[in-house]
Parts: C-alpha cells; sequence; structure tokens
C-alpha cells in the first residue's frame, strides 16, 4: 500500500512539474481573466485593465474580429484598420483587374474617396464578455440524455439573450467553452462598410509565397489597409456614401523603438480551433489517419496543379488562390505530424492520462470513472478510425480538390432539398457554382479528379467504394471513364451552361433538364453511399464524442484544480503571452528571432514567381533610405515570439510591454504548427511583421505619408 502511494506520489509529482513547465508562455486565455502576476514577471509593464476594461476605453476596443476568419486592429482616430495582405486577398483581387491589377502592382487610395468599398467585409469589436455558465447549465443533471440537455441548453441562451442589456446596434452571442463547461455571453458590435485603404503589391505582401509558408526565416510583408465607416453617430451601418471614417474607443500606438530578443510580447486576436485537451487516442487518429490521409492526396493535386501553372500563364493566375489553399493545409499538416512525433505527443499524452487517473487515488470513485472514461475515449476512436479514413478522403477527394465533384456535389444537395428550402439553397449553389466558374479549367480538373478518383478506389475499402468502379484503381482506366464523362455534363460545360439552367428554371425543371447528366449521374451512387454508410457513423462519433470529451475535460480541470487551464480556441477574442525568442528546430540548426530587409534582397530572384520584388523596394534599400524605421542599419521585416496563436490570429495586433502595437501576426514556425494540439515551448513560435517594416512601407515605398500622420507614433 505504502509503496503504491510512494510510486504513485512520485509519477504525480514529476509529471505535474513537466506538465507546468510546459505550460509556461502557451495558452490563449480569455483577455478578462489574464494572470497579471505572471505577465508581469515576464515583462509587461501594464495592468490587465489596460488590455481588457468594460468601464473605460482599453485595447480590446482596438481588435475587430475581421471577415469571420482574420484579426485585425484600429490604429489611428479616423478608424483605420491593419491586417494582413492574404486577410485582405479576396478583397484587393476582386478591385482587381488585367488593366488595373490591384494584386500585382499595389493600391494607395490618396484620399477618402478613393477607398473602396466591399460588399459583405464585416469588422466586429467586443463590448463586453460575461460569464452566463451558472445560468446556462441550469437544470441540469447528469442522466439526462445529451439530447434533453441540448434542449434545456438552447432555451437558457435564449431565455439569457433576452435579458442581457444592450444597445440595438448590438448583438449578443452565447458560446460554449471548455467543451461545454462552461458557457461565455458575448456583447458584440458590427460594422459593414469597410473599405480597401491600401495594399503592398504582392511582391511585398506575399513575398515567398508557398515556398516561405510556414517556414522560418521569413520575409514576408504581409499587411493591407482597410477604414471602418460608421453612421453619423458612428454606429454600424450598411454601406452608404454618406457613411464618414469610424471614430474609435480606442486606437493603437505604433512603437518603432528597437526591439531585442527576450523582450515581453503579448498577441490579441481571435484564434479559430485548438484541440489541446484531446485524449492519446485522438492524437493518434490524426497522426496515423486523418493527416496522412489528408496529405497523400494533396501530394498529388498538387503535383498536377503545380505542373500545370509552370506550363501556361493563364493557368498559373487563375489556379495562384486555390493552389494555395490546398498547399497552406497540406504543409501545414506535415509540419504538425513532423511536430507530433518530435514532441513525442502520444506517449506525454498517454503519461498524462495515467496521472489522470492516479491523481484521483483519493477518491476511488473518480478514479475509476476518470479510468472508463479514457476507455470510452479509446474506444469510440478505435471504432471511428475506418470511417474516418473514409470520411476524410471522401471530402477530400469529392469536395476539396476536385472542382467538378464539388459542383456535382453541390447540385446534388440542392436537387435533394425540400421544396420550402429550395429557393434559398439555390441562391447559395448559383453563387458558390459561379465563384468556382470564375477560376475553372476542366481539362485539368478532369486530371486532378481522376487521380484523386483512382486513390479512393485504392486505398479505401470495398464497402465504401461503388460497385462496378473496381477498375478505377488504375489510373488510365479512371480517366478513359471520366474523359468520357466530362464531355456529357452540364457542370464541366461540355453540353451547354449549368448556370442558365439554375438560375432560370424550377425544381422540377432543374431536375429534368439534369437528369441525363454523366457527372450528376456518376457521383450520385458515391453521395447516397456517403449518406448511407458514412456520414451517419460520423455524426453519431461526433455527438458521443461531444458528450465524452466535455467529460473528460471537466475531469482534468476537477483533478488538477491547482493547474490554470486556457480553453481551447472557438473564434473569440483571447490574448497570448511569451517573449521574443529564435529556437532549435533540429541538432546543430539555432534560429535567430530577427530577419531583414537584407536578407529580403539575398532571396530575390527576378521576375520568379515567389521571390520577385518591386525595383522601388532594392533602390530604397540600395540608398538605404530607412527613414526613421531601422534598427542597427537595416530594417527588422519578420520576427517570432513565443506567443501561442492559430489560424485566425492572423492580423493579430503584436505589441511591447507597455502596450504598443510592434508587429503583426501571420503565421507560426512549421515545426511548431502542432500547437494546435500539443504546445510545446521549446519549438513553437509565431511570425509577426515588424511594425516598423509596414510604416517603412507605407511611407517610403507607397508614399502615403497621409496614412503615417493618421497614426501615433511612439519613439
Ligand atoms: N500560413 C498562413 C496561414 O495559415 C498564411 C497563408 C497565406 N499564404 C500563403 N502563401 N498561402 O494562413
Ligand atoms: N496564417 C494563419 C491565419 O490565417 C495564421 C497562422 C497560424 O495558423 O498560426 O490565421
Amino acid at each position: 500500500m505504502k509503496k503504491i502511494t510512494l510510486k504513485s506520489f512520485l509519477l504525480t509529482f514529476f509529471l505535474n512539474a513537466s506538465f507546468l513547465i510546459a505550460q509556461t508562455g502557451g495558452g490563449m486565455w480569455i483577455p478578462n481573466q489574464l494572470n497579471e502576476k505572471e505577465m508581469k514577471e515576464m515583462g509587461m509593464k501594464i495592468s490587465p485593465k489596460h488590455i481588457f476594461n468594460t468601464h473605460n476605453p482599453s485595447i480590446k476596443d482596438a481588435v475587430a474580429h475581421f471577415g469571420g476568419g482574420c484579426t485585425s486592429e484600429v490604429i489611428s482616430p479616423k478608424g483605420l484598420l491593419l491586417t494582413n495582405h492574404h486577410c485582405g486577398y479576396y478583397s484587393i483581387q476582386s478591385h482587381s483587374t488585367v488593366t488595373n491589377d490591384l494584386l500585382t502592382y499595389g493600391f494607395w487610395a490618396s484620399n477618402y474617396e478613393e477607398e473602396k468599398p466591399n460588399e459583405g467585409l464585416k469588422a466586429t469589436f467586443i463590448v463586453d464578455i460575461i460569464d452566463v455558465t451558472s445560468q446556462i447549465l441550469l437544470g441540469l443533471s447528469d442522466n439526462f440524455t445529451e439530447q434533453q440537455r441540448n434542449i434545456i441548453i438552447k432555451n437558457n441562451i435564449n431565455k439569457i439573450c433576452s435579458t442581457i442589456k444592450k444597445e440595438d446596434y448590438q448583438n449578443i452571442t452565447i458560446l460554449p467553452f471548455y467543451n461545454g463547461n462552461q458557457y461565455y455571453a458575448f456583447i458584440t458590435e458590427t460594422y459593414e462598410d469597410i473599405r480597401l485603404v491600401g495594399a503592398p503589391p504582392s511582391s511585398i505582401g506575399k513575398y515567398g509565397s508557398d515556398t516561405d509558408n510556414w517556414m522560418w526565416p521569413r520575409h514576408t510583408g504581409d499587411f493591407s489597409l482597410f477604414r471602418i465607416y460608421a453612421d453619423k453617430n458612428n454606429h454600424p451601418a450598411k454601406y452608404s456614401k454618406d457613411n464618414v471614417p469610424y471614430t474609435p474607443k480606442y486606437y493603437l500606438p505604433i512603437s518603432i523603438k528597437e526591439k531585442k530578443e527576450n523582450d515581453f510580447s503579448f498577441v490579441y486576436g481571435f484564434p479559430g480551433k485548438t484541440q489541446e485537451y484531446l485524449p492519446a487516442s485522438a492524437i493518434e487518429q490524426i497522426l496515423e489517419i486523418t493527416n496522412p490521409s489528408r496529405i497523400s492526396l494533396r501530394n498529388e493535386s498538387l503535383k498536377i496543379l503545380d505542373h500545370a501553372m509552370r506550363e501556361n500563364k493563364e493557368i498559373k493566375i487563375k489556379y495562384a488562390a486555390k493552389y494555395a489553399s490546398i498547399a497552406n493545409g497540406w504543409k501545414k499538416w506535415i509540419g504538425e505530424n513532423q511536430g507530433l512525433l518530435k514532441s513525442n505527443a502520444i506517449k506525454k499524452r498517454k503519461e498524462y492520462e495515467n496521472q489522470l487517473v492516479e491523481q484521483s487515488q483519493i477518491n476511488l470513485d473518480t478514479k475509476n470513472k476518470n479510468q472508463s472514461l479514457v476507455n470510452a475515449l479509446n474506444d469510440l476512436y478505435k471504432n471511428n478510425s475506418r470511417y474516418n479514413k473514409a470520411y476524410t478522403y471522401f471530402n477530400e477527394v469529392f469536395y476539396s480538390n476536385s472542382e467538378t465533384f464539388r459542383m456535382a456535389y453541390i447540385v446534388s444537395n440542392l436537387l435533394n432539398a425540400s421544396d420550402q428550402d429550395f429557393e434559398k439553397i439555390k441562391l447559395r449553389v448559383i453563387k458558390n457554382v459561379s465563384s468556382i466558374y470564375k477560376n475553372y479549367d476542366s481539362e485539368l480538373d478532369r486530371k486532378v479528379s481522376s487521380k484523386m478518383l483512382s486513390m479512393y478506389s485504392m486505398n479505401i475499402e470495398p464497402r465504401f467504394q461503388v460497385a462496378g468502379h473496381e477498375d478505377f484503381e488504375k489510373e488510365s482506366s479512371c480517366n478513359i471513364y471520366l474523359t468520357d464523362l466530362w464531355e456529357n455534363s452540364y457542370i464541366t460545360r461540355e453540353r451547354g451552361d449549368l448556370l442558365s439552367i439554375l438560375s432560370s428554371d424550377s425544381k422540377e425543371n432543374i431536375k429534368y433538364k439534369l437528369k441525363d447528366d454523366a457527372v450528376l449521374n456518376f457521383i450520385t451512387p458515391y453521395i447516397e453511399m456517403y449518406r448511407r454508410k458514412i456520414l451517419p457513423f460520423h455524426d453519431d462519433f461526433d455527438k458521443k464524442n461531444d458528450s465524452l470529451q466535455r467529460n473528460y475535460m471537466n475531469a482534468q480541470l476537477k483533478s488538477f484544480p491547482s493547474k490554470k487551464f486556457f480553453p481551447d480556441a472557438n473564434s473569440t477574442l483571447r490574448v497570448t503571452y511569451g517573449k521574443i525568442d529564435g529556437y532549435t528546430p533540429k541538432d546543430g540548426v539555432n534560429y535567430k528571432p530577427f530577419t531583414t530587409l537584407s536578407g529580403v534582397i539575398e532571396k530575390y530572384i527576378p521576375d520568379d514567381y515567389e521571390f520577385n520584388l518591386p525595383k522601388k523596394l532594392i533602390t530604397l534599400y540600395k540608398q538605404k533610405n530607412f527613414g526613421p524605421y531601422s534598427q542597427n542599419g537595416d530594417i527588422i521585416v519578420n520576427y517570432i515570439a513565443t506567443n501561442h496563436t492559430t489560424g485566425g490570429n492572423s492580423g493579430s495586433p503584436a505589441f511591447d510591454a507597455h502596450g504598443n502595437l510592434v508587429g503583426l501576426n501571420f503565421d507560426r514556425v512549421w515545426e511548431g504548427t502542432m500547437s494546435d494540439i500539443n504546445y510545446d515551448p521549446s519549438i513553437c513560435r509565431n511570425i509577426m511583421v515588424d511594425i516598423r517594416y509596414i510604416l517603412f512601407i507605407i511611407d517610403k515605398y507607397a508614399g502615403a505619408q497621409r496614412l503615417i500622420d493618421e497614426m501615433k507614433i511612439v519613439k
């Protein structure tokens, strides 16, 4: 008895200690719950009230969720908004024409009148964050089914939404945290007249493109500028020429002081999704099934696209954004898997699981409960693995990589829609299909589709196949078959125009006209198989997993009462902090935390698709025309720190110890992309553009002095 206690004590002590170390510096914290003591020990010079305050203006009033997937920040009293180039990309592209290509040459509005409106683009500020856990969980008990539970929660959410005080122009959202163990209400203000003000050319804003994406050392000027417009009362309003530049409650002062390694750094933004509290079996599934499936399929589709883009200039332009997006996920998952392996994530998580059970030894009941939770999760993931592979393959093959199949899939959904929903869905489908057609090449897509389909046939077990298609394992058979399909379809546009059929007709007529569309008929049995044999199991897994993961999270919170847990990212406002720091990705390699304009010039390859540079930038460099933005005779371009960020943090402001804006977050280093699952402070780094590079480009490169004049610069 004594022996066991000592052993488990030592185990607990050891694991606890290593876990606590691993936690330092990581985390995405709800901004009204900051650890002042730790932040100050790490170098912060301001009070958390400066960061988040609902009574007085604070930094949070300058940080806005941008376009749903990025972050942005107000940097002038006239509502000037800074975000990434890749976050403004769609807007910049949509204002571009062949004769006025803003993506290639950049854009700088020289007055308010030239600032360009963007339909549908929104910026959302957080007015207040309220803990409503006890009200939302009111009336629940452990023996309720998930369904009963969800009904009560939904009712409680509706009830509470109506009791929280807010202005007419504000909104309320209530969201789950810690997998549904806590709930917070957000009062928000969403501005809908957001105009494009400035963007560097892609050769600066996307410098290094896919080769450098997710990589350090990096040299990208990934920024663009927008402006929020409001009505005469400074409230949110749809676009109107009568709207005026928004007067913010707070805007960020910008420091151009020198930076050093080890400087305190914090980042404020809207991280999208992390999964930091998964059981080992879930990480195993990501590592062994989900990621390898996605990676191997995208390996092939990217190869085909890359080849075509190199052969043909028109294809290169058409496919640039699509390629970037497929490659962005692909490269991240490769890095994630390498990092999970290198950091021994599964072994560590198993030890942590043991600890979770051991920790509960005082209370046998809790110990048994935790053990059966871990067992249940293991079983759930084990049973899910075959479905997970089929699910992942289906979505990659028929949705993410093949555009023809994707269109067929969404048209098929439309044809299956109820009469009541039909018109609404039809509008969405038309919008979706038109945007695919803008950059669609049916011949190239056939090659991709054919490769994807033959990989599906080869790697997915027979019960998830369609009878009669056994031959598709051979790519040549697939290719011949699809060539014929492609010639007999409206979707590939061989037989006519799908859009005009969709736009002008009733459900019955559309069905009739598409009744012998070859692609649609071909994909139908796949979709039916998916709906019958894959999707129900996937949905069932999701439901069970939601409930188990909620209990598992709860067990972690309860079993380690002294540990501070941050809630997984869920696209809500968070603060992460750390320090400017290099890292050692592998034996013998040591990365510094800063890159410079000299390094930009070193990577320059004239006329290259990824590493070309504007002549003017080279001239400025040669003349050392750096203005007040230099450090040690050079310009710092990018820098890295131990801030814990993820997708959605793009465009997030990065601050110094005094709360001055000093950088703009835009990426993470490759070796550390596993931070979404397993943050490791030794190799996880976020990448930021130094604000002085941004100012240098606006001031010296673009000559947009009027924008610099708006800002508050701290020297
Ligand atoms: N990796 C960054 C992110 O996840 C940047 C992506 C845009 N850049 C690119 N080359 N694809 O969004
Ligand atoms: N580029 C990412 C984004 O769009 C940020 C990089 C990351 O995932 O950390 O949000």
